[in-house]
This record gives structure tokens, C-alpha cells and sequence, in this order.
């Protein structure tokens, strides 16, 4: 069943709860009401028939008898006088039926007109006719009986059902038409929606938006697809780039690489230009292989779900510049680091702060002091190497960018493309600077957590 079809069948079926219960009230409502006057009428009749003490048609005095024929038949009703006589016979005079028809009488009738019972009503045929007949004692030994056919009460009942029915399903059919036309109405951005998403698995077009038009919850759904849309393009594109840069950059050195080796293959040449050449093509194949774990590792920076946990990025600054060190010991690392609580993936964060520390390595001078700091979240490398010229500060963070003068030397131009990544989806966001005593200083600044953390003593454990 489709949605909008299930949408008119519940606003139907919400509308026949509703209208039935109305229905029902006002039905329950008239009947009693009908009943009620109907009861009266006949108490009414009564009274009136004994109110006076003469009747034309009195039999013996005490029995009163005043309703005349037309009287009887004028309000439709009938009435029946009984009297018991001493030796126990009853005799019984009736007016509004045809000759020799009478209300029919049994031992309850005898002991009102005894006075031995309390008036009361009950419903009887009579000529084929449902009638309600309310016998009374009139004092000494009689009882009267009034009777009106029932149809008085159920035909106007039976009218109202009738009424109250087609107004319901009146009531329903109009429900289900607006229903009809307001979940086309409503459902007119899903139906968009689903288009777009149609399109989308089509086509793998992901340039396409929806109109999202309002503040309502609808319109919110639909800027939430488009955002996603969105990112779903730019992830796109940006993987599609990361993969055309990569063979671009991975296929100069394969070429060289693979010339070599045919050379080798081919040619007999003296052992010392042989070693030379083995030489160069191990030398490739690690550029490669770096090469490789960066597009790798820019590759996996926009994986989801890496494990983010509380990370001392003093500490971890730390172990960085240790590891340099040990890589680079010509080069002389000052530190100045000051405890602090980030939220990150700490190998990602590694990697970021070993790139940054690897460039400064790269372009200090031996002897030259590269100073690393770390406070409130950002992590600061400052050398003193030749810094980077102002028309190359904007592009130092873009993938496979390398300052012509830094082209002589080994990297492929994507460590600080990895910096802005990781510093980015730790949002943060990475920094570069030319002091004005020369030098380069880059810094990666993320989001520092609460200080609460820290030992009331300043230093932390
Ligand atoms: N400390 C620095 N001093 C001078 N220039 C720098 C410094 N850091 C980065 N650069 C410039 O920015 C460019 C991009 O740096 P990046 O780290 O991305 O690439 P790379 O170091 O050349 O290669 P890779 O890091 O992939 O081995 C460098 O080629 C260089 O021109
Ligand atoms: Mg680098």
C-alpha cells in the first residue's frame, strides 16, 4: 500500500471515528429523548382522561371515562377501561380500535384495577401493531390503560439513522477526497526526494539539488539531502582528484624506474655504473613506497568511524620530536610544551605533527635551533631554514605542491596536504607563517577540551 493511500485511509478512518461517535451521541441522545416524551405522553393522557369527574360514557360512578372517541383518535392513541367486578368478572370498554378489538389483558392489568399493583407500562401487539400500553388504577376497581403505537417513537428513529448514516458516509468520502488531495500536496517533496534520489542511483550524478522551500520539517529534510549531496560530491571529487594526481605523480617515477631496468636488462655495462643505476632504482622504489603510504594515508584521512579518543598532545608532541631525533640528529630541537587535552585519532595526529617536523628538518640549517611548542590546542614548528617565499604561502597546503625551490629535494608535496587534513577532521585548522627574523612557522591549532582535567599543581601527570 502506498503511502499516500495510507495516509487517505487513516484521515478516512479518523473522520468515521470521529463522525460515528457524534453519530452515536446524537442517536442515543434523540432516543432517549423520544422515549422519554413518549412515556409522558401516555402518563399525560392519563391524567387528563381522570382529571374530570364526569364522563358520557361512565359506567358507574367512581369509574371515570371521559375520553371520547375522536379525542382517542386525534392523538392516535388508544385506551382501554377495565373494571373488575365483585364476583370477579372484568369488563372492559376500549376506544381508538375497531369494534371488538381490544388491548390485550392479563392477571397484572386485574390487580392495578384491584389497586393490589403500581401502574406501570409494557409494550403488546395489537392488530398486527407494536403499542405501549400504560395501565393505571382509577379508584375503586378500575384501571385505565393508554396505549399509542410504538411506530411514533421508531419511524422518526428510524428517519434519524438514515439521516445519520449518509451524513457519515458523507462525512468519510469527503475525509478520504481531502485526504486525497492534501497527502499530494504534502507528500509533493518526498515525491522530489525520491526522484532525486532515483536520479542519483542512476546516473551517479551527484550535481543535482532539491528546492527546499520553508523552515518546516520538509523543507529542513530536503537541505539536509542537499547538504549530503553535497558532501557526497565533494568526498567524490576529491577522491576522484586524489586518484588522477596520484597516478600523475606515481607514474614519472615508475617510468624512470622501469627505463633502468631495461637498461640493466638489456645492455652489459661496467659493474660500477651497473651498481649506480641498482642504486637509483632503490632509491625510486622508496620514494615510491612513501609515496604510496601518503596517498594512502590522504586516502584514509576521510575514513569514518576512526577510534577518537582523550589525547595528551603535549606528551604525544613529545614522543614526535623524539622519534625526529633519532632520524634527524643533526638537527637541534627546543621544546616548549605545556599540557593539553585534545580529542583526536592519535595516530592521525601523529602523522600530522611528524610531517611538519620532518619539513622543518628539511629546510633548517644544521646548526640552527627548531623550536616546537605546544599550548591551548596548537602545536607550533618554527625553523630558521630559508621560510617560504609570499606567492607560495597560499598553496604549500595543496596536494603534490612543492615550491620550485624545494623541487631538488626528496618529497612529493603531500606532508602538508596530510597536516590540513588531520587538522581539519579534528576540526581544527592548519596555519603558515613568515616571521619577520626569516624562517617557516607552521602550526596546527585544534580545539583544546576543558583544563578542569588538569592537577591543581599546574604540571600534569
Ligand atoms: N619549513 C619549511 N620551509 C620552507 N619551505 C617549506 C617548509 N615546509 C613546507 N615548505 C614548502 O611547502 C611545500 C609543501 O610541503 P610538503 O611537506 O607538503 O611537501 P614536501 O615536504 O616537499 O614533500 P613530502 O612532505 O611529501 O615529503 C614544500 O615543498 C616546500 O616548498
Ligand atoms: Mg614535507
Amino acid at each position: 500500500m502506498s503511502f499516500r493511500l495510507r495516509l487517505i485511509v487513516l484521515s478516512a478512518l479518523a473522520v468515521a471515528a470521529a463522525i460515528s461517535l457524534v453519530s452515536g451521541t446524537v442517536y442515543v441522545l434523540v432516543h432517549n429523548q423520544l422515549y422519554n416524551e413518549f412515556n409522558r405522553t401516555l402518563r399525560d393522557r392519563y391524567a387528563q382522561a381522570v382529571a374530570f369527574p364526569f364522563s358520557t360514557t361512565a359506567q358507574k360512578p367512581g369509574c371515570y371515562w371521559n375520553i371520547s372517541e375522536p379525542t382517542a383518535t386525534g392523538v392516535g392513541g388508544y385506551f382501554q377501561r377495565i373494571e373488575v367486578l365483585r364476583n370477579n368478572k372484568m369488563t372492559r370498554q376500549t376506544v381508538g380500535l375497531p369494534e371488538g378489538e381490544h388491548i390485550p389483558v392479563t392477571a397484572q392489568e386485574r390487580l392495578v384495577a384491584l389497586n393490589k399493583a403500581d401502574a406501570f407500562s409494557h409494550d403488546t401487539t395489537v392488530l398486527g401493531k407494536r403499542i405501549r400500553v400504560y395501565t393505571k388504577n382509577v379508584p375503586p376497581n378500575c384501571a385505565l390503560q393508554v396505549a399509542r403505537p410504538l411506530s411514533d417513537v421508531t419511524l422518526p428513529l428510524k428517519r434519524l439513522a438514515v439521516v445519520l448514516s449518509v451524513v457519515s458516509l458523507g462525512g468519510i468520502a469527503l475525509a478520504a477526497v481531502l485526504g486525497w488531495a492534501i497527502a499530494g500536496t504534502a507528500l509533493r517533496p518526498v515525491r522530489h526526494l525520491t526522484e532525486a534520489s532515483e536520479h542519483v542511483a542512476r546516473t551517479r550524478d551527484l550535481s543535482g539539488r532539491i528546492e527546499a522551500r520553508g523552515r518546516d520539517e520538509l523543507a529542513r529534510l530536503a537541505s539536509a539531502f542537499n547538504t549530503m549531496l553535497e558532501a557526497l560530491d565533494i568526498s567524490l571529487r576529491s577522491q576522484r582528484q586524489l586518484v588522477a594526481d596520484a597516478s600523475h605523480e606515481l607514474r614519472t617515477p615508475l617510468t624512470t624506474a622501469k627505463t633502468n631496468v631495461d637498461v640493466l636488462r638489456r645492455t652489459e655495462l661496467p659493474k660500477e655504473e651497473r651498481d649506480a643505476i641498482l642504486r637509483d632504482v632503490g632509491q625510486q622504489i622508496d620514494e615510491l613506497a612513501v609515496l604510496v603510504t601518503d596517498i594512502v594515508d590522504l586516502a584514509r584521512g576521510v575514513e569514518p568511524n576512526l577510534e577518537v579518543e582523550e589525547v595528551r598532545l603535549d606528551l604525544l608532541v613529545e614522543q614526535a620530536v623524539g622519534r625526529a631525533r633519532r632520524l634527524s640528529p643533526r638537527n637541534v630541537f627546543a621544546l616548549d610544551l605545556e599540557p593539553c587535552l585534545v580529542k583526536g585519532v592519535p595516530s592521525r595526529l601523529e602523522r600530522a605533527v611528524a610531517n611538519l617536523l620532518d619539513n622543518a628538518c628539511k629546510w633548517s640549517p644544521p646548526d640552527a635551533e627548531i623550536e616546537v611548542a605546544v599550548k591551548d590546542g596548537t602545536v607550533g614548528v618554527r625553523d630558521h631554514g630559508q621560510g617560504i617565499d609570499d606567492e607560495d604561502l597560499p598553496f604549500v597546503f595543496d596536494r603534490f605542491y612543492r615550491a620550485p625551490s624545494a623541487r631538488a629535494l626528496p618529497g612529493s608535496g603531500l606532508g602538508l596536504a596530510i597536516v590540513r587534513q588531520v587538522a581539519e577532521s579534528h576540526g581544527g585548522q592548519v596555519t603558515v607563517e613568515r616571521p619577520s627574523d626569516g624562517g617557516a612557522l607552521l602550526s596546527i591549532v585544534l580545539p583544546c577540551l576543558d583544563e578542569s582535567w588538569r592537577s591543581p599543581y599546574g604540571a600534569a601527570d
